[in-house]
């Protein structure tokens, strides 16, 4: 797989005469995304490289995610950027974030299909490929809503109920431009997607401890699982009743908050070789990977501001 080209000059040009100027703020906020995830969808990249079942047949894939982690760790380092970039670079910055990362959700979509039907061998569970592709299509979504407002995500495509329905996948830095009811939906839409993926998040440590020597953190992770899931549930009534969406946040925040800080420690353990018997069966990259999501969730939560 090759990087995709995109700069240049003419399709620039024409953007210019056209009224499809993007705006700075729009762009900037994108930049604020792609900073955050791009780095998550390499790691992503480097976990499926890892645990997939290094047979002959299956060499073709592995070098597909290498090629992937490669490409998303370029992209990264060319987010940090100098706050007065001009617009061009970020817009070509975003549209080849776009193209890339819509490669790997086609990747992860087939690795899954592959994996549930058997014509595939790996130690990553299915549904964690299923949960790294849905991840990948609300980053993407963020990206091409800062682009003239497009919704381009359907609920069923992030794993929430409401079908067909359109998700509002806004970046965090436009949630001012909305108008209250919208931020509402932004706001559920937001608490479902992250609740499932944090309860996602547990329920696999809790299936990766060493059986018996690290049972009490085994029963940590499923009780942050079950937690996580009943405010899923409770997130379904606030839409459905239009009230007590405050009393949810402040609950996700105080789930969050200790998720945040068992995750913190779990990887103080395993960095320190204290955790019974000195490791773990899954990457302890893992451990940190889920901290910065629920540290990115707990951000979001703290943008939601209603009187
Ligand atoms: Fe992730
Ligand atoms: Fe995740």
């Amino acid at each position: 797989m090759q990087p995709t080209p995109f700069s240049h000059n003419a399709f620039w040009s024409q953007l210019l005469n056209s009224r499809l100027v993007p705006d700075r703020e729009s762009l900037l906020a994108a930049v604020e995304e792609m900073k955050v995830w791009t780095v998550l969808m390499a790691e992503h990249a480097k976990f499926i490289r890892l645990g997939l079942d290094p047979n002959p047949n299956q060499e073709e894939l592995f070098r597909m995610a290498d090629q992937f982690a490669i490409e998303l760790d370029r992209l990264y380092s060319r987010t940090i950027i100098a706050p007065n970039a001009p617009d061009e670079t970020l817009y070509i910055l975003r549209e080849e974030t776009i193209v890339l990362v819509n490669k790997l959700i086609q990747f992860k979509k087939e690795l899954f299909q592959a994996l549930e039907s058997c014509q595939g061998l790996a130690i990553l569970p299915a549904i964690l490929v299923d949960h790294v592709r849905r991840e990948a299509d609300r980053f993407v979504g963020t990206l091409e809503r800062s682009k003239h407002d497009q919704q381009t995500r359907s609920r069923d495509t992030l794993g929430l109920s409401g079908g067909g329905q359109l998700a509002q996948t806004v970046p965090r830095q436009l949630y001012h431009r909305l108008p209250p009811q919208q931020l509402f939906t932004v706001a559920v839409e937001e608490t479902m997607f992250f609740s499932r993926i944090h309860s996602e998040h547990a329920e696999h440590l809790s299936m990766s401890f060493r059986p018996e020597v690290q049972e009490s953190h085994r029963q940590t992770a499923i009780r942050f699982h079950h937690d996580y899931n009943n405010l899923l549930m409770q997130a379904a009534e606030v839409e459905q009743s239009g009230t007590q969406l405050r009393q949810l946040i402040d609950e996700e925040r105080k789930l969050s908050h200790a998720f945040r800080d068992y995750l913190g420690q779990l990887l103080d353990e395993i960095s320190t070789c204290r955790i019974p018997t000195g490791q773990t069966n899954f990457p302890p990259l893992l451990a940190d990977h889920m901290r910065r999501e629920v540290i990115y969730f707990i951000d979001i939560l703290d943008r939601f501001r209603f009187s």
